[in-house]
């Protein structure tokens, strides 16, 4: 990834919303790591309405990024989001600061009184790269929201300062996506209405929501995942080749792939509820939030017109599986002895996560006698390009911006676009109507199924569960 903007140098992380789950579960193990790994000098500090000491907080720490040394020299900082004033201690921790980064993993909704409050404390520092920001996903409830905290955003910091994270795009198999379409020549001419006859993307996940709802059930399965996740995926998938790989250029290509995408109609969507949801700690009696869903994306542009493109989301499926697949026309079903072919569709599945790769699923002649074809597979396993593990995302996501790289991040104007595309159904869904229930370890609604038969493209697909694919 790039390294563009600064130096590696002494670096004040503050962390709002540092006793939070996903501070524990991922930003100070990977901080932990990247300080291992790099030596990086950074001193924590966390920020919150929560009451504790330092030594608290170092204990916190510690525990969750099992980095003594990194925990040694943290602080905390006890404030109010609304009340700039509140500041004032952090101001002086960070007096002497070379280069602070603020990042914001705190509920959406408190943004905006964090970034007021940074801004009128004197702590943004307007263009000076040293001083940058990062906030959570998802950026915004609507595409309203999202435009707000955007200029919200700009009216404190540069561009250059601002890190929108959408920790997919920092997953070493999304930003190989990249790779297998422009580094290798094979793909490209293929990519496109002549030869692709449907595309896939599954987001799907095993676990429920946990203990999340006071976040989940305000949010749903749209805002959580399509708008981002899923919607980055799709442009990474499907725009034009970028002038270079850089992240503006990147950025550009991406920004003209969502432009291409219509609204969702809602008639061209499912929503589910899985059983038991519920019954979940702090889950509303009566919530209609999906927590599955299913949509056609319509790309009106000369590669992809016509082409149907099916995304699908969920908590508590079958099994946790993040995917693309692209499927390709048949060719010609050739008779032998007047019988005709098995036809055996190409797949070219990109596997994002767990089992990182790619596998590419072709027709083979049956060995032996006859002419018979049968599904065969060829299959890159990502882990085996290298001896060590994949570092996780949060961790290129920190390093990234620790850098001031933005190759992993997406901008202001893709966001907003992200949400044109998803507004009109998170509006109908949220305006009436159930979610279909679908028990806990299945693929979701029945609907989802006639959803994609009736749009063309057959069936879902997840390699490992088709012939030639695992
Ligand atoms: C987050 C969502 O952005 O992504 C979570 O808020 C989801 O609901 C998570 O569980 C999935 O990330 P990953 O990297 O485990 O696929």
């Amino acid at each position: 990834m790039a390294r563009d903007a600064v130096e590696m140098s002494a670096v004040d992380v503050v962390i709002f919303g540092a006793s939070g789950d996903l501070a524990r579960r991922k930003i100070l193990p990977s901080l932990g790591r990247l300080e291992a790994r790099d030596g990086q000098p950074v001193r924590v500090i966390g920020a919150g309405r929560t009451h504790m000491t330092s030594q608290e907080f170092r204990d916190t720490l510690h525990k969750a990024s099992q980095n003594g040394d990194l925990a040694a020299n943290a602080e905390w900082v006890s404030l109010d989001y609304s009340a700039p004033e509140s500041f004032k201690p952090l101001k002086e921790a960070l007096a002497s600061s070379e280069s602070a980064i603020f990042y914001l993993a705190t509920p959406p909704e408190t943004f905006s009184n964090i970034v007021t409050a940074i801004a009128q404390s004197g702590l943004a520092n307007n263009g000076d790269v040293r001083r940058r920001i990062v906030v959570e996903k998802p950026l915004g409830r609507d595409l309203e929201s999202a435009h707000t905290l955007n200029l919200q955003l700009a009216q404190a910091f540069t561009e250059e300062q601002i890190f929108r994270i959408d920790h997919y795009l920092a997953k070493d198999t999304v930003q190989n996506v990249l790779a297998l379409r422009f580094s290798n020549s094979l793909f490209e001419p293929v990519w496109n209405r002549t030869l692709v006859e449907s595309i896939m993307i599954t987001v799907a996940e095993e676990e429920g929501i946990g203990l999340r709802a006071g976040y989940y059930d305000h949010t749903g399965a749209v805002r959580d995942i399509i708008q981002n996740h899923v919607l980055q995926l799709l442009a990474l998938i499907t725009m034009e080749p970028p002038t270079t790989f850089d992240a503006e250029y990147v950025r550009r290509a991406k920004r003209a792939a969502l432009r291409a995408m219509s609204p969702i109609d809602p008639a061209t969507a499912v929503r589910g509820q899985y059983e038991g949801y519920l019954d979940e700690d702090s889950v509303a009696p009566d919530s209609r939030r999906e927590t599955f869903a299913a949509a056609r994306v319509v790309i009106e542009n000369w590669r992809w017109d016509g082409v149907p493109i099916f995304v699908r989301t969920g908590k508590a499926l079958k099994r946790r599986v993040t995917e693309v697949v692209i499927k390709l026309r048949d060719a010609p079903l050739l008779r032998i002895g007047g019988r005709r072919q098995r036809g055996i569709p190409t797949l070219i599945a990109i596997r994002i996560q767990p089992d990182e790769g790619i596998s590419l699923r072709i027709g083979a002649k049956r060995p032996g006698t006859g002419f018979e074809m049968v599904p065969a597979g060829m299959r890159l396993d990502y882990a085996r390009l290298v001896k060590t593990s994949l570092p996780d995302a949060y961790e290129n996501v920190l390093s990234e911006v620790l850098a001031g790289g933005h190759s992993a991040f997406p901008g202001a104007e893709e966001i907003e676009l992200a949400w044109e595309i998803v507004d009109p159904l998170i509006r109908a869904w949220e305006s009436g109507g159930h979610p279909e229930t679908y028990p806990v370890g299945s693929w979701g609604p029945r609907a989802s199924e006639d959803l994609v038969a009736a749009g063309g493209a057959g069936r879902w697909i997840v390699s490992g569960d088709e012939p030639g694919t695992s």
